[in-house]
């Protein structure tokens, strides 16, 4: 999968992704990822890549040329359209279901923005998703490009060390993830759940599915009416909202 970045801050984007868990993946060949200078492409003698906004206003916008010229070299050099994600806090909010969707792509363009934004006419021309990390305003469109390729990436066969923890964690049938444990058996004097220990396998996983929904409702209940569960955890669920005179 090859994930394209147009920026004003190649270094801020290269510098965190070629770390960790998406750098090995970079190393081994499974993602690229490529940040393109939208100054490169600047006609300005200054290379200024904005301007002041017609009508007034505070601030300054990024003006359409750099980044269409950015844009249709990079659709030249690798023969294809991509789509084009443009960072926002006026988008969808980005969530797991949009990361498996757009996994499934070749190639993805990420158009992050600065200052006041950029000219509404190449978004109309270019940009067809329009996508936020959350309700809050940052500097720019790196960070929110960076936590998607970072969440896309780890969807992509082979870049997780363990092919099936991509499947077991938070939000896989919508429900938060157990809670897990490591040596020593015990610390501070907490001991690590008995069933951990009994090498017990399906009471093993009976009691990690008990704890994903008890924790689900206590901290997202929003996410369990529409969790996937079967009749006994249906029954388990209902135990605990009886218990705790709470209904979803
Ligand atoms: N650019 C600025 N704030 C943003 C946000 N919350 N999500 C995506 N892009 C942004």
């Amino acid at each position: 999968m090859n994930f394209h970045i147009l920026t004003l801050f190649p270094e801020m984007v290269m510098g965190g992704l070629n770390t960790s868990i998406t750098g090995r993946a970079i190393d081994k060949g499974l993602i690229s990822v490529e940040a393109i200078n939208i100054r490169d492409y600047s006609h300005d003698k200054h290379r200024h890549v904005d301007d002041y906004p017609y009508g007034g206003g505070a601030g300054m916008v990024m003006q359409p040329g750099p980044v269409y010229e950015a844009y249709e070299a990079l659709c030249e050099k690798t023969g294809k359209r991509p789509r084009v994600i443009y960072l926002t806090p006026q988008g969808r909010v980005f969530n797991q279901k949009i990361a498996e969707e757009l996994s499934g792509e070749e190639d993805l363009v990420f158009l992050c923005g600065h200052y006041e934004g950029i000219d509404e006419r190449v978004l109309e021309l270019i940009v067809t998703d329009y996508l936020s990390i959350g309700d809050y305003v940052l500097t720019g469109g790196e960070l929110p490009a960076m936590v998607m390729i970072d969440c896309i990436s780890r969807l992509v066969p082979g870049v997780l060390n363990n092919d099936v923890s991509a499947e077991f964690e938070s939000f896989h049938d919508n429900l938060l993830e157990y809670p897990q444990y490591t040596r020593p058996e015990n610390f501070r004097g907490l001991s690590v759940p008995e069933v951990l220990l009994s090498g017990h396998h399906k009471n093993i996983d009976t009691w990690r599915r008990q704890k994903s929904i008890e924790r689900t409702l206590e901290r997202r209940p929003d996410l369990l009416r529409t969790a996937v569960l079967d009749k006994k955890e249906k029954k388990y669920l209902e135990s605990l909202l009886e218990e705790k005179g709470l209904s979803l």
